[in-house]
């Protein structure tokens, strides 16, 4: 639309808004890169702490830099016993979005300051909220349901200690790998909202608490990684195979969009979604007793079938959210943690946005046309039930 010769886009798509060297999502083939490596190539074959390093470090690590780092991450994990406390005293139906939003935030009160009262944004500020937010979901996951929180374990790596926190059981590697690679597949997305809400808090130069905590309100919309929790409601909803298409049938007839399908970037289906299927594949064959691997197939399936004869002209397929409710749910994780799961691995990408933009910062503040009344006299109180009241 243009408006006085400006132009608006709504949703900013297609407009370009700033550069960045750590991640390239390119939509028509389907293809995601982190600084020059292809998540094809990184999911079956680099660690989660591989990845925090190329994001952060700007390379794969030497064996040397990479045991320097889980040290660092390992040593970082324990949260402040006034945060575990906090968690405790509130309602256990609360949100866990609320929760790990409100106590990231928290981490704040808690990270060392400048002299001048300031916490420094650097990389070890960025390795402290990646350690502790797996932490923060497996306390609050345990609290929720009346346990205690189990200590985080320095010999684990970040995802078998992640899913030994909820359990008090060490995972199989199956498991491990699932949530391994799942981490490596959301660590960065380049510009999606989330990470653009962290660049333009960190471009006012609020530091990278403040940064990470707005990221985190941002993913919390069902148009972005509230699809993930939402997409694992419909599964239950479903609740067989032979049951997906009338589903989406129904479901769009209801006016309503089917979690986990479609991307604003991609043309094809998203490249993270075929690695998370293979997991949810391997997941699914190893329990053996769970139906959802299964549904989410048909879904997929379905949605494709119906929403092609729906919008022939728009390419929809499923994206990154739609097989990690299968693979999440096979792990034995609550639908509605699963967002959470997503930011834990995300946090690399945000705060690695947030010290490129620091680098060379400008402040992020677009414009707006104004549609609003023309300008007028004030209207003194005595006057305003007369001249406002409906004719
Ligand atoms: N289910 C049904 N219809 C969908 C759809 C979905 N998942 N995704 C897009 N569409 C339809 C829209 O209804 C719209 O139809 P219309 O032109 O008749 O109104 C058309 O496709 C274009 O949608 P639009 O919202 O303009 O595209 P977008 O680029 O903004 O879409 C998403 C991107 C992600 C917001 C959208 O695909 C969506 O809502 N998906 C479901 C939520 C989700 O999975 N989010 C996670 C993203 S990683």
């Amino acid at each position: 639309m243009s408006t006085t010769g400006l132009v608006v886009d709504r949703g900013l798509e297609g407009v370009i808004v700033g550069s960045t060297v750590l991640s390239n999502v390119e939509g028509k083939i389907g293809r995601l890169t982190y600084r020059g490596y292809d998540i094809d190539d990184l999911a079956p074959n680099a660690s989660f702490e591989e990845v925090v390093s190329l994001l952060l470090y700007g390379h794969l690590p030497s064996t040397h830099e990479l045991e320097a780092l889980k040290r660092e991450l390992a040593s970082r994990r324990a949260l402040p016993e006034p945060l575990v406390a906090a968690m405790q005293s509130v309602p256990k139906t609360a949100w866990p979005m609320d929760v790990l939003r409100t106590i990231v935030s928290g981490l704040a009160l808690f990270s060392p300051a400048n002299n001048k009262g300031e916490h420094v944004s650097d990389v070890h500020g960025a390795i402290e909220l990646i350690a502790k937010m797996t932490t923060i979901l497996a306390a609050w996951d345990r609290i929720r349901r009346g346990l205690d929180p189990i200590e985080p374990r320095a010999d684990l790596s970040h995802a078998a200690n992640f899913l030994y926190m909820r359990t008090g059981k060490v995972p199989t590697h199956i498991e491990e790998d699932a949530i391994d690679t799942y981490l490596v597949l959301l660590a960065d997305h380049s510009f999606n909202a989330s990470t653009f809400s962290a660049r333009v808090t960190a471009s006012t130069r609020a530091d990278i608490y403040a940064s990470i905590t707005s990221a985190l309100a941002t993913l919390t919309g069902d148009l972005h990684g509230g699809a993930a929790s939402a997409s694992y409601n419909n599964l239950v909803a479903i609740g067989a195979p032979e049951r997906a298409e009338q589903f989406v049938r129904d479901e769009l007839a209801k006016g309503n969009r089917i979690m986990g399908m479609g991307h604003r970037e991609y043309r094809v289906r998203d490249p993270r979604a075929k690695h998370l299927d293979a997991i949810a594949k391997k997941l699914s064959e190893h329990r053996g007793d769970t139906p959802w691997y299964a549904i989410a197939r048909a879904l997929e399936d379905a949605s494709i079938k119906v929403l092609r004869e729906a919008k022939p002209d728009r390419q929809i397929y499923a994206n990154v959210d739609f097989y990690t409710a299968p693979v999440l749910a096979d792990l034995g994780m609550p639908g509605d943690e699963f967002t959470c799961l997503f930011a834990c691995g995300r946090v690399v990408g945000w705060s690695a946005h947030v010290l490129e933009q620091l680098h060379d910062n400008r402040l992020i503040r677009p414009q707006a046309t104004y549609s609003g009344p023309e300008v007028g006299p004030y209207i003194p109180i005595a006057q305003r039930a007369e001249l406002l009241a409906p004719s």
